[in-house]
C-alpha cells in the first residue's frame, strides 16, 4: 500500500461540484490526476471550471504560471473505471446513493490494484457497509471534503469498521499534503459535521414551511444573531438540496429518530428539481425563473 507521499495517481469519479475541487486539489499538490464522470458534459464543465480556477489563483499569486499550467495538464479525463488501474488512490465523489457507489466500490476492488486504497467522499452512507461490498474492507476509508473543496479548510476521515491503522495514516498525511486540516469519525449515520449541520438545516426548513418567518429573515437571524458566515437557507442551497435530503434520510432510517425526518417543504422542492445553486433555483434563485412551488 502506498504511503501518503508515494501517492502519485489519483482516479476522482464524479466530476461535479465535488469531484472538480477535489480534482484541482490533488493535480496542485503535483499528483496525476484520471477524472472519470458517466456525464461527458460534466468533465467538459469541470476541466473548463479547474482550470478558471487555478488560472484565478494564479492571477492573484497564489500560484506561478508554471505550476498552474502544470496542475491543468496533471488533469487527464478517462471514460471508464478501467482507466483508474493505475491509481494508487481512488476517491469516489458520485451521487449520494449507497446502492449506485456499492456498485461502484464492487468494480474499482475489481480493477484497481491491490495496494490501492479506495476512499469515498459520501456526506452520510456508511463507509462500513460500502467496504463490505469489497474484498479489501481495510484499504476503504471515507474523505470527506467540504464544499468548495480548494477553498475549506477541511477533511472529515472517517474509519469504517476495518479501516487499517496504515491506511487512515496514509490518507491523514495525503489530507495534510492538500494543505487540509484533519478530523477523524468514526462510522456513525452523518459522522461529525453532518450529524449536527443537517438538523439545523431541516429546522430552518420547517420555520419557513410553518411560515415563522421569511426565508431572509431565517438566514439573517443565523448569520447576524449566531455569527455564522451564511444562513442555513442559502448553506442548504450552495450544499445541493438533493444532497441535504440524502443526509436527513440517512440520519433518520439510521439513527431512528423522528426529529431527524425531513421537512415536506425540503422533498416537495427536491421533487420539483429545485436542487440549489446548481441548478440556478433552490430556496432562491440564481438568475432563472422561479417556480411555482410557494414557501
Ligand atoms: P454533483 O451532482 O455535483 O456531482 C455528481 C457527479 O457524479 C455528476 O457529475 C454525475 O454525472 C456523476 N455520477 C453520478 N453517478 C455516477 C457513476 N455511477 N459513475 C460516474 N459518475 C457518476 O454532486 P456533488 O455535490 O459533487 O456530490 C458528490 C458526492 O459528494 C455525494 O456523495 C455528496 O454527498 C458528497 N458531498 C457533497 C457535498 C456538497 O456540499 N455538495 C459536501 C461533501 C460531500
Amino acid at each position: 500500500m502506498a504511503t501518503a507521499s508515494e501517492i502519485a495517481a489519483v482516479g476522482v469519479i464524479g466530476a461535479g461540484q465535488m469531484g472538480s475541487g477535489i480534482a484541482q486539489l490533488a493535480a496542485a499538490a503535483g499528483c496525476a490526476v484520471l477524472l472519470l464522470d458517466a456525464d461527458p458534459a460534466a468533465l467538459s464543465r469541470a476541466v473548463a471550471s479547474i482550470s478558471a480556477s487555478l488560472r484565478r489563483l494564479a492571477a492573484k499569486g497564489q500560484l506561478s504560471q508554471a505550476a498552474c499550467e502544470d496542475s491543468i495538464k496533471r488533469i487527464r479525463c478517462v471514460s471508464t473505471v478501467q482507466d483508474l488501474r493505475d491509481a494508487d488512490l481512488v476517491i469516489e465523489a458520485i451521487v449520494e446513493n449507497e446502492d449506485v457507489k456499492k456498485k461502484l466500490f464492487v468494480e474499482l476492488d475489481k480493477i484497481t490494484k491491490s495496494s490501492a486504497i479506495l476512499a469515498s467522499n459520501t456526506s452520510s452512507i456508511s463507509i462500513t457497509r460500502l467496504a463490505s461490498a469489497t474484498k479489501r474492507p481495510s484499504q476503504v476509508i471515507g474523505m470527506r471534503f467540504f464544499n468548495p473543496p480548494p477553498i475549506m479548510k477541511l477533511i472529515e476521515i472517517i474509519r469504517g469498521a476495518d479501516t487499517s491503522d496504515e491506511v487512515f495514516a496514509a490518507v491523514k498525511s495525503f489530507s495534510e499534503r492538500l494543505g487540509k486540516s484533519v478530523i477523524c469519525s468514526q462510522d456513525y449515520p452523518g459522522f461529525i459535521v453532518n450529524r449536527i449541520l443537517m438538523p439545523m438545516i431541516n429546522e430552518a426548513f420547517w420555520a419557513l414551511y410553518t411560515g415563522v418567518a421569511t426565508k431572509e429573515d431565517i438566514d439573517t437571524g443565523m448569520k447576524l444573531g449566531t455569527n455564522h458566515p451564511m444562513g442555513p437557507l442559502q448553506l442548504a442551497d450552495f450544499i445541493g438540496l438533493d444532497v441535504c435530503l440524502s443526509v436527513l434520510r440517512v440520519l433518520h432510517s439510521g439513527l431512528g429518530d423522528n426529529k431527524y425526518s425531513p421537512c415536506p417543504l425540503l422533498v416537495q422542492y427536491v421533487d420539483a428539481g429545485r436542487l440549489g445553486k446548481k441548478r440556478g433555483l433552490g430556496v432562491y434563485s440564481y438568475g432563472q425563473k422561479s417556480s411555482s412551488v410557494k414557501p
